[in-house]
């Protein structure tokens, strides 16, 4: 209840404002760690491969004391290891307390480092993923919230392909429009049309909470809407029942900056798109 007038009044109303912002970052940023959680399952299991690799090539070395057998067992130790610390810093990027701090990002890049995470999880539930960075956009962002959005798709998508199926990530630049686009489309179940204007609404959901009481708030879509328009971008979605799903984001494109880092490979050339 607001009470009084004037001054007293516009401080009452500031003080609401500053405690809605409040809670709203913080919804944002447990619906973040909630849905990293769908991954628990996938990262655990891929560490338990990657120390497995680690465990054997380590004894195979100690058994075999030829130059040519240690090198392959330090070879396999050293990229098992980096796959390991590119999964962590994923991981540590991702769960970074948000804070409003933009700044221009390649969106390919932001793009991959997120699949490193989901890779696996996708393998799991036999989705086979294709992606393709005909371009290499750089948008103005905070790369954690986008990561929370793509992560969001990624997994919605996923559920929407009970079972299994093909997963297509496209990011590019639409110079006339003067957008960077990220699009994911799965060959899921789909959206009826009656049901495609209410998916962005908070707590709309036609999913019930898995074993471990995870998913189906409805919250996923209604925060990916509020971080893309934050960003001053555009977030659509295109459905087709029993073909499949399209969300595109679209963020306003920023020059490349002069120290732009070398950008990751095209994930078309990496041994991601080979497995199934
Ligand atoms: N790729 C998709 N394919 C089919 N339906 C989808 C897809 N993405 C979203 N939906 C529909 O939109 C609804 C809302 O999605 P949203 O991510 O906001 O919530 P949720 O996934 O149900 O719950 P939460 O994200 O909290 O786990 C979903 O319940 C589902 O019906
Ligand atoms: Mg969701």
């Amino acid at each position: 209840m607001i009470a009084g007038d004037g001054p007293v009044r516009d401080q009452q109303v500031e003080q609401l404002e500053r405690q809605i912002s409040e809670l709203k970052q913080q919804l944002m940023q447990a619906q973040k760690l909630s849905s990293v959680g769908a991954l628990a399952a996938s990262i655990t299991h891929e560490f338990n491969n990657i120390l497995t690799t680690v465990i054997n090539y380590a004894k195979m070395g100690l058994r075999h004391k030829d130059v040519k057998t240690r090198e392959k067992a330090f070879d396999k130790i050293l990229s098992a290891g980096q796959r390991a610390s590119k999964i962590t810093t994923g991981m540590l990027a991702y769960s970074r307390n948000n804070s409003d701090r933009r700044d221009p990002t390649d969106l390919a890049n932001l793009v991959a480092d997120m699949l490193v995470l989901v890779e696996k999880d996708l393998q799991m539930h036999r989705v086979r993923l294709q992606a393709d960075f005909p371009d290499r956009p750089f948008a103005s962002v905070n790369g954690s919230q986008i990561q929370q959005v793509l992560l969001n798709l990624i997994i919605n998508a996923r559920q929407a392909m009970s079972a299994g199926g093909n997963l297509a990530i496209v990011v590019r630049a639409n110079h006339e429009a003067g957008m960077g686009e990220i699009s994911v489309r799965d060959s899921g179940c789909g959206i009826p049309a009656e049901k495609l204007p209410r998916i962005f609404d908070p707590f709309y959901s036609t999913k019930s909470a898995d074993e471990q009481g995870q998913g189906g708030t409805g919250l996923g879509l209604s925060l990916c809407r509020e971080i893309i328009e934050s960003h001053h971008g555009r977030i659509r979605v295109e459905s087709a029942v029993g073909k499949g799903t399209m969300f595109t984001l679209r963020l306003p494109l920023v020059p490349v900056p002069a120290f732009a880092p070398t950008p990751t490979p095209n994930p078309a050339d990496a041994p991601m798109n080979r497995a199934g």
